[in-house]
């Protein structure tokens, strides 16, 4: 994994446009400030997710039905889907996620309060194609909440949303929240929090590349900038050079580069795509679900969605 992943780094980073990937955020130290990022009076999204999930908990398991396997995509603490098991009752549940230690620790945590429950961890890179040959014949139920979907771009999360249709085989679903589009000062301070845990959150992901390849940034030479692009309605996140640098990228067996920044420089390290409830609705319709139910709170800033593979016919 961290021979692939480095070669990733060496060709994003040294793009005409430079970014690294924010499946690189979630290193300990980065799943640890994503967990302070939630807890944010500013960053509305993971409370009113909970808030629909919560107010809608029966109306939501009767619309997701059986379920054999529960598939948690970005499993993260594993928290948000312990929440669903009492009402949804999974006879299996996969956390599947990029930090294995973290997700480990997690599951072990959760497997204590569920024991009845057959639970396993599973280290893997959502970015790339997902298929679970080995649960072929089960009702699988996708989980993907907290708007990960808005890190995808729209087509790329098309892809995935065919991908795991496909995967459903006509039976099962996907659960997924998203985030909706709204003003912009509420996204804007979203991502530009008053105590900088968006800021550390975003400059912890030079130290995790520092430590998969063995390169040099220096987190101090580095500003966090966010933003709304409202013509493509997401939040970019980007880290700008605060003087010229220098990075030192060793090879890991290919070439060793040196990449220069000029002050002002930027790395782009996040798109946050925001839909509308009847854009994201029509994508997955799209994508070969159907049946979509979906549930949202008194201000819609947030939505929550299930949406039924297509029967094969
Ligand atoms: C986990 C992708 C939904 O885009 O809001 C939080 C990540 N980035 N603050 C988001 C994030 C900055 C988050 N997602």
């Amino acid at each position: 994994m961290k021979k692939i992943l480095t070669q990733e780094l060496h060709l994003s980073l040294s793009a005409d446009v430079p970014s690294i990937s924010p499946k690189f955020f979630y290193d300990e130290i980065g799943s640890h400030l994503f967990d302070v990022i939630t807890l944010l009076e500013e960053y509305y999204q993971t409370r009113t997710e909970k808030y629909i999930m919560d107010s809608y908990q029966g109306v939501i398991a009767d619309a997701v039905g059986s379920c054999d396997v529960l598939l948690d995509l970005g499993a993260g603490n594993c928290a948000k889907a312990g929440r669903l098991f009492n009402s949804i009752k999974p006879r299996q549940y996969r956390a599947l996620d990029i930090s294995k230690e973290y997700l480990e620790a997690a599951v072990a945590d959760l497997q204590k309060q569920f024991p009845h429950i057959d639970m396993q961890a599973q280290e893997i890179d959502l970015s790339l194609p997902l298929a679970f040959p080995d649960l072929q014949e089960l009702r699988k139920i996708f989980f993907f909440p907290g708007s990960s979907i808005g890190n995808y771009d729209p087509k790329q999360a098309d892809q995935f949303f065919i991908n795991l249709a496909n995967e459903c085989n006509g039976n099962g679903g996907l659960l997924i929240g998203v985030d909706l589009v709204k003003d912009l000062d509420t996204l804007n301070h979203a991502y530009n929090d008053s105590l900088g845990v968006t800021a550390a959150f975003n400059l912890n992901i030079l130290l995790n590349v520092n430590r998969i390849t063995g390169s040099n940034f220096n987190i101090r030479d580095w500003e966090h900038y966010a933003f709304f692009n409202a013509s493509q309605s997401r939040i970019e996140m980007h880290l700008r050079a605060l003087s010229d640098v220098q990075v030192h990228l060793p090879g890991n067996g290919a070439e060793d580069q040196l990449i220069s920044f000029s002050a002002g420089d930027l790395i782009h390290t996040e798109n946050s795509y925001k839909y509308t409830q009847d854009h994201f609705i029509e994508k997955l319709g799209n994508a070969g679900f159907d049946h979509i139910h979906s549930w949202t709170d008194p201000q819609e800033h947030f939505l929550v969605c299930f949406a039924n593979a297509k029967k094969m016919s």
